[in-house]
């Protein structure tokens, strides 16, 4: 019989300040909406850049199942080990072959007999010239479907346009295309033409009187001597920026997709 999943994602959860207030909030969203998975993104939880293993299995503790990630998930080399060994966090897949960590999973939904495919992607525009992100999800969507048609995408990347044209590509064989990275929540949520809910980007978990999250000092000033300056987590104006879909576990096709952004500006 077909029923109702409920999947809720965080977007990119910003160090310390970010845990706290998923911490605060995330309790009382999951009995409010009675999620069955929640997904977050954790590239930025330890000091705003990677992921360390106490901070990933913080986050994990809090009923988050499963973490994506995206450039900086692997900035932290002591990270390595437990990048191989965790599987329920994720860094994007279409890293050249033999990189370490893992790109996708398929994870049984607790409390159904359901499972979910989760495919954890990074773009190309003004990034890293890694592999074709939409040639990797073609592969690995083939080996995701024989096991569950609930397919979860997070798709890491700067560009607009390349976020978008990976919705559409993904379209009727994705469940859902988050697009992560810009920090920035987007009004673009819908569902596309084949039942693929979508949105260009779902925005922080984070600090909003930031740049992107860091303090805005440093930030404005490596635009204006174009050089490193120091990157500060910053902690004023807390928001938390999420998306809830409902999919047709029978079908794989999403039903609503619906903005939780916390408190509205
Ligand atoms: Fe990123």
């Amino acid at each position: 019989m077909s029923e109702k999943i409920k999947i809720l994602f965080i977007g990119d959860i910003i160090g310390e300040p970010g845990y706290n207030l998923t911490k605060l909030l995330l309790p009382g969203l999951i009995s409010k909406y009675k999620t069955d998975f929640v997904i977050a993104n954790g590239e930025n939880i330890t000091e705003g850049k990677g992921i360390l293993e106490k901070d990933g299995k913080k986050l994990l503790e809090l009923n988050i199942n499963v973490l994506t990630g995206g450039n900086h998930t692997m900035d932290k080399i002591q990270a390595h080990k437990y990048l191989m060994e965790e599987k329920r966090v994720l860094r994007p897949m279409n890293y050249p072959k033999g990189a370490y960590g893992h790109g996708f999973g398929i994870y049984a939904i607790p409390g159904t007999d359901f499972k979910i495919g989760i495919i954890n992607l990074q773009g190309r525009v003004f990034m890293k010239s890694i592999d074709c992100p939409f040639r990797t999800f073609d592969w690995v969507y083939e080996k995701i479907k024989y096991e569950t048609n609930i397919v979860f995408v997070d798709f890491h990347a700067e560009a607009t346009a390349e976020k978008i044209a990976f919705g559409w590509y993904a379209n009727g064989r994705a469940s859902v295309v988050v697009g992560t990275h810009t920090h920035i929540p987007t009004a673009d949520s819908r569902i596309l033409s084949d039942g693929t809910a979508y949105i260009t980007d779902v925005g922080m978990t984070g600090a909003y009187d930031s740049v992107i999250g860091m303090k805005k000092d440093g930030s404005i000033k490596r635009f204006i001597y174009s050089t490193p300056q120091k990157y500060e987590v910053a902690d004023e104006d807390m928001r938390f920026s999420g998306v809830l879909c409902e999919i047709d576990s029978t079908t794989g096709r999403a039903l609503s997709i619906k903005k939780i952004f916390s408190p509205e500006f």
